[in-house]
C-alpha cells in the first residue's frame, strides 16, 4: 500500500477537491482525509487497473507496478485495502454535528463516482469493448466514466465541503466534467508517445481513434469550456484555473 501510494504521482484529484473546498471557506484541516480518501481510491484503481488480468502493465509511474514488485495477490490486496481505508478515512473525519449532512452528502457522491455507476462502469467499458464496436459517443461515455467521475466528485466533493451554493456547485460539476474528459484525452496523448509492451490487450485511446490533431483540438475546447463555467458562477479560483490550463501541456517530461 505504501509502496503505491508513497511512488509519486501528482495528486490531481486531492488537489481539486483541496482548491475547491478552501475556495469556498472550508478548512486544508477539515478537507485533508476526504482529500487523501479520494487519492487512496485513485491508487487502488491504478494497482488493479495495471494487474495482469487487466491492462498487464508492469510500470507505473517509472516503477514496476504493484504486482511486478509483490506478486498479484499482495497487490489485489493492496487495492482492495486502500478502497476500504479510504472510507474508514472518511468517515472517521471529523465534522462539526450540525454540518454532518453536508459531510454524509460528500461521501455519496465520493461512493458513488468510485462505484458501478462511475469508475467501474468505466473500467468495465474499457476492457470489454472491441476495436469495431467503438463510436465517438461510446468513447465518451468511456471516458466520462472511467476518468470523470472521480476527477467531477473531488471538485464537487470540495463544493459541498466548502458550503457551496447549488448554482455554484452545479458549476463545479461542469468544470470537473469537462477536466476530467481533458485529463483522460491528455493522458492518451502522452501514452501514444509511448510504445506499448508487446502483446498488450487492446484498450480504447481516443488518440488511435481520432488522430493527434482532433485530440489536441478536443481537449483545449474541454479546458475553455470548463474555464466558462467557473466564470459563468463568478467562481475566481486561480487554482482551479491553473489545474485546467496545465492540462494543454502535452509534452512527455
Ligand atoms: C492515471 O491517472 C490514470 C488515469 C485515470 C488517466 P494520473 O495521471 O492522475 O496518475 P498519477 O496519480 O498522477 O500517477
Ligand atoms: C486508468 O486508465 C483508469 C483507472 C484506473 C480508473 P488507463 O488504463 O487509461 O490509465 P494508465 O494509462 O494505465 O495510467
Ligand atoms: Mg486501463
Ligand atoms: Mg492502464
Amino acid at each position: 500500500m505504501r509502496y503505491s501510494v508513497l511512488s509519486g504521482g501528482k495528486r490531481f484529484r486531492p488537489l481539486l477537491l483541496l482548491a475547491a473546498g478552501e475556495y469556498f471557506g472550508a478548512s486544508r484541516d477539515r478537507l485533508l482525509p476526504f482529500a487523501c480518501a479520494i487519492e487512496l481510491i485513485h491508487n487502488y484503481s491504478l494497482i488493479h487497473d495495471d494487474l495482469p488480468s487487466m491492462d498487464d502493465d508492469d510500470f507505473r509511474r517509472g516503477k514496476p507496478s504493484c504486482h511486478k514488485a509483490f506478486g498479484e495477490d499482495i497487490a489485489l490486496l493492496a487495492g482492495d485495502s486502500l478502497l476500504t481505508l479510504s472510507f474508514e478515512i472518511m468517515i472517521r473525519a471529523p465534522w462539526p454535528a450540525e454540518q454532518h449532512s453536508c459531510k454524509e452528502k460528500a461521501m455519496q457522491v465520493i461512493s458513488r463516482a468510485a462505484g458501478p455507476n462511475g469508475m467501474i462502469e468505466g473500467q468495465f467499458l474499457d476492457i470489454s469493448l472491441a476495436p469495431d464496436s467503438l463510436t465517438e459517443d461510446i468513447l465518451h461515455r468511456l471516458i466520462r466514466k472511467k476518468t470523470c467521475a472521480l476527477i467531477e466528485a473531488a471538485v464537487k466533493a470540495g463544493g459541498i465541503l466548502g458550503l457551496a451554493e447549488s448554482v455554484q456547485i452545479q458549476a463545479l460539476e461542469e468544470y470537473g466534467a469537462g477536466i476530467g474528459s481533458a485529463f483522460q484525452i491528455r493522458d492518451d496523448l502522452l501514452d501514444s508517445q509511448t510504445e506499448r509492451k508487446k502483446g498488450a490487450p487492446f484498450r480504447p485511446n481516443y488518440v488511435s481513434f481520432s488522430g493527434v490533431r482532433e485530440a489536441e483540438r478536443r481537449l483545449h475546447g474541454l479546458v475553455d469550456s470548463s474555464l466558462a463555467s467557473l466564470d459563468g458562477a463568478g467562481i475566481r479560483s486561480e487554482e482551479l484555473r491553473s489545474l485546467a490550463l496545465e492540462l494543454k501541456e502535452t509534452k512527455k517530461s
